[in-house]
């Protein structure tokens, strides 16, 4: 007979067999699962992370479009629950840790063989555990949409996310052959890793209006304008609002220096290794700007995209 951990192989490779697949520009390909574009280092752990997460009433989940802000917004997360174990400026972890190390994507989590012990292990990190995810709101697991977890979601102007992950997906990827114009089509398809992006955006976009306690959806260009009040207003949905006397001890500004562009990118650990296995740390630092779009797009581009993304969002509130 065969072991639970070979039928489950076996059921897995059956199911990936039966996916939709397209090719991809930084993975080898992309599988459609539940409407959403997986690429294929990440699918396997997708489909465990559903199947088999226990969420915990205190997690806290960070979800994010890729590409999007997720490394500024895991950091912060992480500093703002962590203040009182970690003082901002000595041995912060985030000055020798990656903070996709320390807060880890559950999808990758998940990528293993041995789910059990996975499990143990998940079960005994100090509370309140921090994950990251890219997986669209549909498709996260019964217990994070049932329990009283919070999940806190960036996603970015398509604009600039589109530039920043095709000089992400060059930089890894260095055979990478298709052209701005070329992804452009295939994003504005829905074809790119966790897309259609609009879908992704639009379901936490709606779940944080039906259930504003359960979901706090951010934007990286608001972000960027007043980090101060984001931070404040992080704290506050996560039930850990910044005292005065935090506020009068400069609490909030070493965390917005902590976590900042140019404290982060000229760590140390972020220059060297990789998150993954697969990705250069460094590659996740590049510019940190709003609007660096201008110097990618052709009228065509800003035409074709602007029009997308009326059709997409319109009449949903949304807008950029
Ligand atoms: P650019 O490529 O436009 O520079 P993600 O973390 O989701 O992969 O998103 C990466 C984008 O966020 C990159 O954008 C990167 O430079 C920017 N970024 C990384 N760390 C940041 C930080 N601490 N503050 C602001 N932006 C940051």
């Amino acid at each position: 007979m065969a072991s639970t951990e070979g039928l489950q192989a076996y059921e897995e490779e059956n199911l990936l067999l039966s996916l939709p697949k397209e090719k991809d520009w930084i993975a080898q390909h992309l599988y459609l699962f539940q409407d959403f574009w997986y690429p294929s280092n990440f699918i396997e752990g997708v489909i465990n992370f559903q199947k088999h997460f226990q969420a915990k009433d205190s997690d806290v989940i960070v979800a994010t479009v890729p590409k999007s802000g997720t490394t500024w917004l895991k950091a912060l997360t992480f500093a703002i629950l962590n203040r009182q174990r970690f003082s901002s400026s000595h041995n912060h972890p985030l000055l020798t840790s990656n903070s996709h190390e320390l807060v880890p994507p559950l999808e990758l989590i998940f990528h293993v063989d041995n789910i059990q012990d996975k499990l143990s292990d998940l079960s005994n990190i100090t509370e309140p555990r921090v994950f990251g995810t890219h997986v669209p709101f549909p498709s996260l697991p019964k217990s994070i949409k049932e329990s009283n977890c919070k999940i806190v979601y960036i996603c970015r102007n398509p604009f600039d996310t589109i530039v920043s992950l095709w000089i992400f997906a060059n930089k890894n990827n260095p055979l990478n052959e298709l052209t701005i114009e070329e992804t452009l089509e295939k994003y504005c398809k829905g074809i790119v890793g966790f897309g259609p992006t609009w879908e992704h955006m639009l379901g936490y976009w709606k779940e944080s209006i039906a259930n504003p306690n359960k979901v706090l959806f951010l934007k990286y260009e608001e972000l960027k304008e007043d980090i101060n009040f984001y931070v404040k207003r992080v704290a506050e949905f996560l039930d850990c609002p910044f005292t005065e006397e935090e506020e009068s001890n400069g609490v909030i500004e070493n965390i917005i220096n902590l976590c900042s562009f140019e404290k982060m990118k000229n760590l140390e650990v972020n220059k060297s290794g990789t998150v993954g296995r697969k990705y250069e740390k460094k590659y996740f630092f590049r510019k940190g700007e709003v609007g660096d779009w201008v110097n990618y797009f052709s009228p065509a581009m800003i035409e074709k995209l602007s029009k997308t993304m009326e059709e997409k969002l319109s009449g949903s509130g949304l807008s950029f």
